[in-house]
């Protein structure tokens, strides 16, 4: 079966695609504009049916369907927007193949297409097959992997190359592209969750500024079929019923993030966003009445270290996750969400300014009790997340492992690389950059110079690959200044 789907957003083309490939076994045309879906159309008479979205900049799915009835077309025009369909008069009484609702697609539209062409599928043999294709650019846009990830080999045979949990890097995509591989593969029982977390990317981006009102985070968990998301989403929700938090940088962090931010080009656009799920984790932690101490030691004294380190480290978190095209709102708002908490059962800011335990014994300023305070403070931190409400999965591991090192030498269990999560990587970098910043007395700050120093230290793992994204996007907005 030959679609096309038209859509002027390439992530829910994606989507589209992905899901139409797997679970309808069709082939699919993909067009950006009503204009290249006309010149589509005519050069590909074999086509058994149209996806078309409604609003899209230069004509809409409106203009398109009214081409085809002008050319008599029979074509099938489904339509596949995010507006309701009474609100669309052009559509009304319209001889419409089906409407599906945007956020309703992965489940819909598979169905509408087999309906379509009379369960010819499932006489193929082929939904038989384990396993299913998935598009390079596909994985790229799923920030952590939400299941395993396999490479086809030859016949049947298919060997996992990823494991859940691992994050797909623009280094993966660009090594497979060398090889030829365009697609990877995951095992069919795993389609529908890859599908929503794409789902959820997508919507993510739609949605954003409206994100930051519980209304739209209920609605917005509404579209979401995997439990354990939707349920963090709505817990996110409840905590954010009341009124809005906000907070008043310090000048000199505010200074900090607008080096950073242009030494590693980040874009407005995901500056704002990185602003917006501040603002939402701040709100989130202002709804639990005993987090109001701690809170205070954020936001009412930004010039103290453990506040300002905090503020900076959430915001370069984040910025670091963008270059490696981790940046859905969900792994913001854990690694926000991990910086405000990380030293917050520190007491003493000079305390904060450390890095190992070694360090603050050689220091020789220090109490037993402050030494132990520090040595247990990973531990302590993942304790007082555990009573919140709205801490989701994952952050446990990056409070617990954000003194651990990229040769194992860290604190609390000295774990091996291999054991860190892809966000506690990032958080560790983040971590080393922020005290890098703090040390710095040059201005403005030399960030080509964490790049050489730390470079011996990150060879390993996803350290590694965390590293040539930092020289990378040093290299590009040097040369685009
Ligand atoms: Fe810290
Ligand atoms: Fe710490």
């Amino acid at each position: 079966m030959n679609i096309l789907i038209v859509d002027d957003d390439d992530q829910v083309r994606l989507l589209v695609s992905t899901c139409l490939e797997n679970q309808c076994k069709a082939t699919v045309y993909e067009s950006a504009s009503v204009q290249d879906a006309i010149a589509i159309i005519k050069q590909q008479p074999a086509l058994d049916c149209i996806v078309s979205d409604y609003n899209m900049p230069n004509g809409s799915g409106a203009d398109l369907f009214r081409y085809l009835q002008s050319t008599g077309s029979k074509l099938p025009f489904l339509l596949c927007t995010s507006e309701d369909l009474e609100t669309l008069p052009e559509f009304k009484n319209a001889d419409l193949a089906g409407y599906i609702h945007k956020s309703d697609v992965i489940r819909s539209l598979p169905k509408l297409i087999n309906n379509l062409k009379n369960s010819r599928v499932n006489s193929t043999g082929e939904t038989a097959y384990p396993y299913c294709r998935i598009k390079l650019e596909a994985l790229l846009r799923s920030d952590i992997l939400s299941c395993d990830v396999y490479v086809k080999l030859s016949g049947l045979k298919y060997v996992r190359v990823l494991s859940k949990g691992d994050g797909f890097t623009h280094e993966d995509y660009l090594k497979y592209q060398k090889r030829n591989i365009q697609h990877l593969y995951l095992k069919k029982e795993d389609l529908t969750i890859f599908l929503n977390t794409m789902l959820v990317g997508i919507a993510g981006v739609e949605k954003v500024k409206s994100l930051n009102s519980p209304a739209a985070l209920r609605s917005f968990a509404d579209q979401v079929d995997n439990t354990a998301l939707k349920q963090e989403l709505n817990e996110l929700a409840s905590s954010l019923e009341t009124d809005v938090y906000s907070i008043e940088l310090h000048e000199s962090i505010h200074e900090k993030t607008r080096q950073a931010i242009k030494a590693f080009g980040i874009t407005p656009e995901v500056d704002n966003l990185i602003k917006g799920s501040i603002n939402l984790v701040m709100q989130a932690l202002s709804k639990e009445a005993r987090f109001e101490k701690l809170l205070e030691k954020i936001t009412l004294n930004e010039d103290q270290y453990i506040s300002s380190h905090s503020i900076l480290l959430s915001s370069l978190s984040c910025s670091i996750a963008s270059l490696m095209n981790w940046s859905s709102d969900i792994t913001r708002y854990k690694l926000i969400l991990a910086s405000f908490l990380h030293d917050i059962t520190l007491e003493d800011h000079h305390l904060a300014t450390f890095q190992s335990v070694e360090s603050v014994i050689l220091d020789g300023s220090f109490t037993g009790p402050a030494i132990k305070a520090f040595a247990e403070h990973p531990k302590a931190a993942v304790q007082l997340a555990k009573e919140m409400s709205a801490v989701p999965a994952d952050v446990d591991r990056i409070l617990l492992q954000h003194h651990e090192r990229p040769d194992g030498s860290g604190f609390p269990n000295r774990s091996p690389h291999q054991h860190l999560t892809p966000l506690s990587c990032i958080f560790i970098v983040a971590h080393d950059l922020v005290h890098f910043m703090f040390d710095q007395k040059q201005n403005p700050i030399p960030f080509e110079q964490f790049v050489v120093e730390f470079s011996p230290q990150y060879q390993v793992g996803y350290f590694k690959k965390i590293l040539v994204s930092l020289s990378l996007a040093l290299q590009n907005s040097a040369i685009s200044k």
